[in-house]
């Protein structure tokens, strides 16, 4: 007869006890007591009516502040990292050609991902601190053709924060996603999606924007 050996453990049997700390960096950070008051709601399953409601009440507070009318604006409930492989593995296949501008670490990483799904990823690389002309990421999405450039918004590794302007409308003149990566500028700088030209159009072009 098996017999446990293991008792549970003393430290789990008492409340967990959290300190309050500032905390000032990219992240991270501070939560508003509404935030933590929403988390502490009865979990409801996936399927019950309520939920719809509440994924559309969230949907809509996402457009609103990216400033968007896209219709495909959807929450995943992840870290950083995990909405960047989310937007990279469903956007890319194996083989394709992808172009990722590097001017701190996050471009690194995201070549890095793209790499690993076995993409042909292509740089433009410029040192820390720096950041690309539109004529210069015109002239890397005409030679690369990719079906996917990423940028990232807010360069937190560096803080530089990357103009955008211009380049949706780059992307969609050579039929590629524009996935933007808003983790360290979202809610920190405005980021106008529609007026910058980020939407969907027919064909393959749309942007894949994460924060
Ligand atoms: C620009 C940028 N992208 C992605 C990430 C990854 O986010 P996470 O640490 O939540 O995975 C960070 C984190 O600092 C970031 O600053």
């Amino acid at each position: 007869m098996s017999s446990v050996s293991i008792p549970p453990p003393k430290c789990l049997l008492k409340s967990l006890v959290v300190p309050y700390r500032h905390m000032f960096g990219p992240g991270p950070s501070n939560v508003p007591l509404r935030i933590l008051e929403a988390g502490a709601n009865p979990v409801i399953g996936h399927m019950h009516p309520e939920i719809f409601k509440i994924m559309s009440d969230i949907k809509s507070g996402i457009q609103y502040m990216f400033q968007t009318q896209n219709n495909m604006t959807l929450a995943v409930s992840g870290t950083g990292h995990s909405a960047m492989e989310c937007a990279i593995f469903n956007a890319v296949e194996p083989g394709e050609s992808v172009l990722t501008a590097v001017n701190g670490i996050w471009g690194e990483r995201a070549a890095e991902m793209t790499e690993r799904i076995g993409a042909r990823v292509n740089t433009i690389v410029t040192p820390p601190g720096g950041f690309f002309t539109n004529a210069e990421i015109e002239q890397a999405l005409s030679k690369h053709r990719p079906v996917l450039f990423f940028l990232a918004h807010g360069e937190s590794s560096t803080g530089v924060l990357h103009p955008l302007e211009g380049i949706g409308q780059l992307c969609h003149k050579y039929n590629c996603l524009f996935l933007v990566d808003s983790v360290a500028s979202c809610g920190g700088t405005p980021l106008y999606m529609d007026q910058l030209g980020l939407i969907s159009n027919p064909t393959r072009s749309s942007t894949v924007l994460y924060s």
